[in-house]
Parts: structure tokens; C-alpha cells; sequence
């Protein structure tokens, strides 16, 4: 099969089949876990169960007629993608975008990937000496997002496929409240979604990272702490008051001035955060935290989000 036939199987642009095979070359894959062993596994990575009963169920057996030779060919080589960059810390995406609804190995191929990457993850882990509870924690990023998407009917998926090739590459570590996120010089902080964002536990959070940082990657010299999003929007501070956790987090930072980002629409972002819908109409989106009730109000006035940046010193 070339890739042009690949492609049309796939039903993708061939150029995005191209970019895998330049950057998954004959470099190569890693094994998939046993299937025995998958069930513990999953829960660890905190999945939930039915995500957990799809992943199962789409399972690449050697003999699934689920698997057609063009998806297994987009497994390897994506697999291969991936941990060609291991170590690696900037945006990849692991693959083209798959229309999800043709079955469940459509669905879930990239979760498949994360799977077999799991074990090399941990060996980069090992090889920094980073604890098994961290990157256990870290990695475990899959089952919260599969169930994010799965509460978003399915549309946040194609940001979740890039993401998580930070976890498996060993960029990104989630210690305590935030994921601290390799740069150059700079950590960058994520804020998952696991409840309140307070000021002890982001603390207690940022002083893990001072410690682990040089630990683990002493050839790295960080100076700063970094973020970039939504909730650093100055704007909040019109709305939320003064106590919210979002504005004492957003105090800490100094914002860079402000530029719009290329290829993200800042609304968009704030609705897939705090609605977890992109498509609902704004009159029909729920009103019930002082939060929701300003981002509508803000849209309806005409008015837009920003995506903000900002740092301060370690
Ligand atoms: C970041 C986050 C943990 C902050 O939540 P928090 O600690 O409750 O924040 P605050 O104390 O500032 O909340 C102030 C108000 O806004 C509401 N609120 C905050 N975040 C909300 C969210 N994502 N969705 C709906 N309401 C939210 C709170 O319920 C509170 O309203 P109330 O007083 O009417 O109950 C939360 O927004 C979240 O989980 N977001 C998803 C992840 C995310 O956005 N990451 C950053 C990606 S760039």
C-alpha cells in the first residue's frame, strides 16, 4: 500500500500521512502491552469503566478484523512518531485526525499508542530517576481526559491526541495540583481539572517542581515559571471576586502584553474549559457559577476572551 492509498483509506489529506512517514521514518515501534495486563493498567491511568470497556473492546488482536492494514500501519508508525521524540517537550500531534465514529478502532487509536508508550515513558522516567507515583500521576492525565471528551459528546478529543504525547514522552510531569511542563528556560503550568485551584496547593505544587526540576534534569536551567491561558484573561477581574482562586492565581504572574494566538480562538478555549462545549448556543449554555454567568455575559455584550501569558521568576 503506498500512501497515497493509505490516506484515502484513512479518508485524511495524504500530506498528513506523508508527515508520518518523515517523522516515523523505519525508526521503531514499541509492543503494545499484553491484553491480560490491560485492565489493571487502565485503572491506573485512571480510566474510567466504560471508556475502559471501549478501549478493551477495539483491542488490536493480531487477528481483529477491526484492523485493517491501514490502521495498523497508523499504529506502528505512530508509535514510532512518538517515541522517536522521546524526552522531546513542544506540541506534536501523534497523527491525523480520524473520523472517531467509524468503529472503535478509529476511536481509540491513539490511546492505543499511548498504551504501548506507557513502558517507555516509564524507562525515561526510571532513567531520571523519577518516582513511580509521579509518573503514575502524570501519565494517568488519559483517563481524565477520555472522560472530559467523553462529557464534551466527543469534540475534545483532537486537542487531547497532541497533548498527551507530552506525558509519554517525558515532557510533562504532574506534581501535585499543576502539570509542570519542560522548556527551555522557562517551566510552563497546567492547570488539570481536579477541582479548586487553591493557593496552598498551588504553592505547595510550584515548590515540588523547585525541587524536582534540578533533581531529575539538572542539565536544565529554569528560570522562570511560565503559563498561557484563559484564566490569566485580565478581564476575569471585572467579574470574579477578589478571594476566587482564579484571581489570586492570575496575581502571582506578570503578564506578557498582549498578542492573539496564532490557530486558537480564545473563546473557543474559554467555552471547551468552562462549559466543556464548543457548539452549544450561548442562551442555552448553563448559567450557575459566577464564572459561567460572566462568560456568557461577556459574549453577549459582543465582547471576546483573551488568552493571556505570563510568568515569574522560580
Ligand atoms: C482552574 C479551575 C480549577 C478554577 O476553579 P476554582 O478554584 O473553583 O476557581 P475560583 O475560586 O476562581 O472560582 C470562582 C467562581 O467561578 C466558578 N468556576 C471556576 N472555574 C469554573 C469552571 N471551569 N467552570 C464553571 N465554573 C467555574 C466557581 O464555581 C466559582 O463560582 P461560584 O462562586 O458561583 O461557585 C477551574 O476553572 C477548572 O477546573 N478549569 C478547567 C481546567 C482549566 O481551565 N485549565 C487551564 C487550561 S489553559
Amino acid at each position: 500500500m503506498d500512501l497515497e492509498e493509505i490516506a484515502a483509506r484513512l479518508g485524511v489529506p495524504v500530506e498528513e500521512v506523508e508527515r508520518v512517514h518523515r517523522l516515523a521514518g523505519d525508526r521503531p515501534s514499541a509492543p503494545l502491552p499484553a491484553k491480560s495486563d490491560v485492565p489493571e493498567m487502565l485503572e491506573r491511568l485512571a480510566v474510567r469503566p466504560d471508556d475502559a470497556a471501549e478501549i478493551m473492546a477495539g483491542w488490536p488482536d493480531p487477528d481483529s478484523p477491526l484492523w485493517t492494514p491501514e490502521l495498523r500501519w497508523l499504529l506502528d508508525r505512530s508509535i514510532a512518531l512518538v517515541r522517536a521524540d522521546l524526552g522531546g517537550h513542544g506540541w506534536l500531534p501523534p497523527g491525523p485526525e480520524l473520523d472517531r465514529d467509524r468503529g472503535p478502532a478509529w476511536r481509540h487509536l491513539y490511546v492505543y499508542a499511548y498504551l504501548a508508550l506507557v513502558d517507555v515513558a516509564m524507562g525515561y522516567h526510571r532513567e531520571h530517576g523519577v518516582a513511580a507515583d509521579v509518573s503514575w500521576a502524570t501519565l494517568a492525565d488519559l483517563g481524565r481526559n477520555l472522560a472530559i471528551d467523553r462529557r464534551m459528546d466527543r469534540e475534545g478529543w483532537p486537542v487531547m491526541q497532541s497533548w498527551l504525547t507530552l506525558h509519554a514522552r517525558g515532557g510533562l510531569y504532574q506534581l501535585g495540583r499543576l502539570q509542570h511542563h519542560r522548556g527551555d528556560s522557562a517551566i510552563s503550568l497546567h492547570i488539570p481539572d481536579a477541582g479548586p485551584l487553591t493557593p496552598e496547593a498551588v504553592t505547595a505544587s510550584l515548590d515540588e517542581a523547585r525541587a524536582f526540576f534540578p533533581r531529575h534534569f539538572p542539565d536544565e536551567h529554569y528560570t522562570t515559571f511560565a503559563c498561557g491561558s484563559w484564566l490569566l484573561d485580565p478581564q476575569l477581574l471585572e467579574y470574579l471576586p477578589e478571594d476566587s482562586n482564579i484571581v489570586r492565581f492570575q496575581r502571582r504572574f506578570e503578564l506578557e502584553p498582549y498578542e492573539a494566538p496564532e490557530g486558537l480562538d480564545p473563546d473557543v478555549e474559554v467555552l471547551r474549559f468552562v462549559f466543556r462545549s464548543l457548539t452549544t448556543p450561548l442562551d442555552r449554555l448553563p448559567r450557575d457559577t459566577v464564572l459561567r454567568r460572566a462568560v456568557v455575559d461577556h459574549l453577549e455584550a459582543g465582547r471576546h476572551w483573551q488568552w493571556r501569558r505570563g510568568t515569574f521568576p522560580i
